[in-house]
């Protein structure tokens, strides 16, 4: 269901699925967001104008009565173009910080926000630019020798730290339990013994050794060391490795195998050295503000938590950060600028299922598989939500789209659901209006940058043809609608070879410094019945299955090579089979 009167008239068309692609985007990235001819700049105007209409009161829209009270900062971000992250942004104070005594009283794109374990996405970054790429498959009793007296061989009673890695850590799959000391929100004892004294005997529960400071576990305070942390978790929630359970716990013992292995004790020394210091990310730090009246920092509850520093904790959800400086940080994952390319593709893949088949879990990521409503494919985002005290937010990447977004937000006069149903409806507010738009604004460009005729130079007897075909079932894509060589049609021949009279281009490698591309045939074929699982894999699957199949002289009949200028037409194409034969654009 679809909760908002904003999305594209053509989400409302009943069309079949588009079988048999591989997984990634459909056609390249568009790099048109802002202009006034962007389909994306002209969603973003119907979403900030329905948002500006509410909420001044002269277009009410009972969807979004959840944001009155809210203060929320929103902004997007592209590769391709340089202006989306400061211009395709949307801000908006609420009341209570409108009348902060501390902070801003109107936000922007340099508004500091707290971002709570959106900081968990920033702690693996970190992990990803100062580790050894073996260090994430060491056990930690390895990186802490003093834990291995903890008791072994016994799964049951006792967390098995031999069997957990700081990639199972990242991927929220160390069968660990979310939240020990220093984290107190969920300790009972915490309530019956200091909060609102109660004896717990009277509830039926044992009592507890205490002393004057609180629970009598090692770890007494956001201070305590790697080892009295990790000494203090008790229970094991799964075996490593068994199932993914959210835990704060795996980002704290996380900033310590950090701090541990690169020698950084603070952690603000390793997230500036790797990320915040290279990307200029001034405004953001894992550090609280210390002195009042916290210039340039978003305030909302009480002005007294603001301060608190989150010691070991920071590595979970200490982060304060601006739209801007989140800004910087998708783009720079988005184009490998501090990450090598491969092992970006390699983060942004997920590492776990969960229950729910369009969830998933990568290191730091939280992965939402999005269908699109038209095409029927499925876009992946790369996402974190934070969520803590008066603050939610979120960071949104999508690689198909080299794309993404930020939402912040902040009350201190709603609950704390409210406020988080705030960051959800703004995060599915932006991503069904502008994933749509996204879609459409790359088939466009593609159509203008890449339909047309191809001529072999030097020859009237050799052409190739590309037709973008938008029509349902067609694949949304190129298609090859010709391709003669010298002659003859080799397209006939390529169509019986890969087995449909349909054959459509989605783009597949990329040299960022040549901006050569290449793209590979999909053969669109209707899709077939089903009686299952086993059988709709091979119904509605079989791009993955097939990959280039056929070959000629080594050569795979279904890639094709670009030329690409820079203002993103293509100027030559040239299929790999005729071995380095290039079409000239000429339409
Ligand atoms: C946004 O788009 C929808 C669907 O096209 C349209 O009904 C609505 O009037 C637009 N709203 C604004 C504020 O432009
Ligand atoms: C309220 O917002 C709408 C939509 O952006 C705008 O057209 C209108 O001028 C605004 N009215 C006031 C009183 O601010
Ligand atoms: C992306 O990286 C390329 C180099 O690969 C660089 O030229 C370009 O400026 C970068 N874009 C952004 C937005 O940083
Ligand atoms: C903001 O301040 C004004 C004037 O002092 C007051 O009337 C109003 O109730 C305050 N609003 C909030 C949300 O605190
Ligand atoms: C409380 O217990 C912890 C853990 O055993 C210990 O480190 C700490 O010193 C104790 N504090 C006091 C005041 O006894
Ligand atoms: C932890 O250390 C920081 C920095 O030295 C200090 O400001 C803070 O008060 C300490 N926190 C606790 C709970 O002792
Ligand atoms: C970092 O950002 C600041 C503030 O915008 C700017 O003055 C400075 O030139 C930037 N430094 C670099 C190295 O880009
Ligand atoms: C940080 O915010 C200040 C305004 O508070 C702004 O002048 C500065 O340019 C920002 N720095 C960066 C790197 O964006
Ligand atoms: C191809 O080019 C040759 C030489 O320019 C010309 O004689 C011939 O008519 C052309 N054929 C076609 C089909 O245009
Ligand atoms: C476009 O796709 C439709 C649906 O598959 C097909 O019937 C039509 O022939 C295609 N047109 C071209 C030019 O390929």
């Amino acid at each position: 269901m679809h909760p908002f009167p904003l999305s594209v008239a053509a989400a409302s068309l009943c069309l079949p699925t588009v079988f048999a692609r591989f997984l990634g985007p459909l056609n390249p990235a568009p790099v048109d967001l802002t202009s006034d001819v962007s389909i994306v700049q002209s969603q973003w105007k119907n979403i900030t104008s329905t948002l500006e209409g509410h909420l001044n009161g002269t277009a009410r829209n009972e969807a979004l009565s959840g944001l009155d009270k809210i203060t929320f900062s929103l902004g997007l971000f592209s590769v391709h173009d340089l202006k989306a992250a400061g211009s395709l942004q949307y801000h908006h104070t609420g009341p209570d910080v409108r009348n902060a005594t501390f902070g801003v009283n109107t936000v922007d794109g340099n508004s500091i926000y707290r971002v709570a374990s959106m900081t968990k996405v920033m702690t693996v970054y970190s992990g990803l630019l100062l580790l050894k790429p073996s260090d994430w498959h060491k056990p930690l009793t390895e990186i802490f020798p003093e834990i291995s007296s903890l008791p072994e061989n016994d799964p049951v009673h006792h967390i098995q730290w031999d069997t957990i890695t700081p990639f199972s850590l990242a991927s929220q799959i160390s069968g660990i339990p979310a939240d020990a000391r220093p984290f107190d929100a969920g300790e009972l004892a915490t309530v019956f013994y200091f909060t609102n004294p109660v004896d717990p005997t009277t509830l039926g529960l044992p009592p507890l050794t205490l002393n004057s400071t609180g629970i009598n576990v090692p770890c007494q305070d956001v201070n305590c060391s790697a080892v009295q942390f990790l000494k203090g978790i008790q229970s094991p929630t799964f075996d490593s490795f068994q199932t993914p359970g959210y835990a704060n716990t795996n980002f704290i013992v996380l900033g310590t195998v950090i701090s541990k292995l690169t020698g950084l004790p603070l952690n603000e020394q390793w997230f500036q050295k790797a990320v915040f210091g290279p990307l200029n990310m001034t405004n953001t730090s894992s550090l609280s503000p210390t002195k009042k009246p916290y210039s340039g920092y978003v305030v909302a509850g009480s002005a007294d938590d603001f301060a608190f520093q989150g010691g070991i904790t920071s590595s979970s959800g200490g982060i304060f950060s601006t739209t801007n400086d989140i800004a910087k940080l998708g783009i720079s994952m988005l184009n490998a600028t501090l990450l090598p390319a491969d092992q970006t593709r390699r983060w942004m893949k997920p590492n776990s299922f969960t229950a729910s088949t369009d969830f998933a879990l990568g290191m730091g990521w939280e992965i939402y598989r999005y269908t699109d409503k038209v095409t029927g494919h499925i876009t992946d985002m790369y996402t974190k939500l934070g969520d803590a005290g008066a603050y939610a937010s979120y960071i949104v990447v999508v690689p198909d789209y080299d794309f993404g977004f930020s939402v912040m937000v902040t009350s201190g006069i709603v609950t704390a659901a409210e406020r988080s149903a705030a960051a959800h409806l703004l995060a599915d507010l932006i991503s069904e209006t502008i994933l749509p738009a996204l879609r459409d604004q790359a088939a466009a460009e593609t159509k203008c940058n890449y339909e047309g005729t191809y001529t072999g130079i030097g020859q009237n007897t050799s052409t190739l043809t590309l037709t973008y075909n938008q029509t349902a079932g067609a694949g949304f894509g190129l298609t090859l609608t010709s391709l003669v060589n010298n002659g003859h049609n080799l397209l006939s021949l390529m169509q019986t070879s890969l087995g449909s009279d349909q054959l459509v281009l989605a783009p597949s490698t990329m040299d960022p410094k040549t901006k050569q591309r290449g793209f590979v045939i999909t053969p669109v074929t209707p899709p077939a019945e089903y009686t299952g699982l086993f059988s709709k894999m091979f119904a509605t699957n079989s791009d993955w299955l097939n990959n280039n199949l056929i070959t000629y002289g080594g050569q795979a009949l279904g890639t094709f090579y670009f030329d690409v200028a820079d203002n993103g037409r293509a100027v030559a194409a040239s299929p790999a089979v005729l071995r380095g034969k290039k079409f000239k654009r000429s339409t």
